[in-house]
């Protein structure tokens, strides 16, 4: 079943603390976000890429979709200052009432296969997340106190992409704009306007590079692909 994405890259990446964007550093000579991008690249079921970026690094963007001979993507669009105004912009691009993929430019590990299936998840319930069952126990903490602890078996960690229908996901980020609601990731604006969301296990690998050691992880998983 065919889809859009849209994929955000308009970060700073402040927690990498490389300096840069962190979407640009290399992952075995090439940029993270070639890698993200390549992936939907190489799905036939991905009919276009929406690339949102930062004001100043838009060009350079431009220039490495080029350069890597990516041909999917129709639009650059520039980012905001939350990560939630940055896919508003995204979507904006976008028209029709298909299937809206929303994909951190950050996980460049993502499977095909787990794609199609929030895909179809989607186009049947409207709304669809890939996410993992939690490993640690997570404790709620206020003041260095813990104060109670969460029921593990109930706990997922909710990852991108999440997929959905486009005209649900509009409404969802119009209606947060008109009252400034802003959720952490957009399932969570689904959730908050009364509409269920479906979790898609996926798996470990699709980390998001976040801090540092999160590229030792990232070099770990290359070398294990290339098996
Ligand atoms: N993102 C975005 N626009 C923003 C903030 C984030 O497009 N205003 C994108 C990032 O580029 C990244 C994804 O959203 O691909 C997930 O965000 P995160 O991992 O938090 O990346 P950064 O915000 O860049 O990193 P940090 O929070 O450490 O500064
Ligand atoms: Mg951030």
């Amino acid at each position: 079943m065919d889809y859009s994405v849209v994929i955000v890259a308009a970060g700073q990446g402040k927690r990498m603390k490389a300096g840069k964007n962190k979407l640009l550093l290399p992952l075995r000579q090439e940029p993270v976000i070639i890698h993200t991008v390549r992936v939907f690249e190489r799905d036939p079921s991905c009919r276009q890429i929406v690339l949102v970026t930062n004001q100043e690094e838009i060009e350079l963007m431009k220039e490495l979709i080029k350069q890597h001979q990516i041909t999917k993507v129709i639009a650059f669009v520039i980012g905001g200052n939350e990560r939630q105004h940055s896919v508003k912009n995204g979507i904006e691009a976008i028209s029709g009432e298909g299937i809206v993929l929303i994909h951190d430019g950050a996980r460049p590990f993502i499977h095909p296969k787990t794609i199609h299936i929030l895909v179809k998840k989607a186009s049947e319930q409207g709304a669809a997340t890939v996410g993992v069952p939690v490993k640690d126990t997570i404790k709620r903490v206020t003041a260095g106190q813990v104060k109670h602890t969460l029921n593990r078996s109930e706990l997922w960690a909710v990852q991108t992409p999440q997929a959905f229908s486009l005209p649900l996901l509009k409404m969802a980020h119009d209606k947060a704009e008109d009252v400034q609601f802003l959720g952490t990731d957009d399932a969570s604006l689904i959730e908050w306007i009364g509409h269920d969301v479906v979790i898609v296990e996926g798996d470990y690998h699709n980390i998001k590079l976040t801090t540092p050691e999160d590229l030792v992880f990232a070099e770990a998983i290359m070398q294990e692909r290339e098996k």
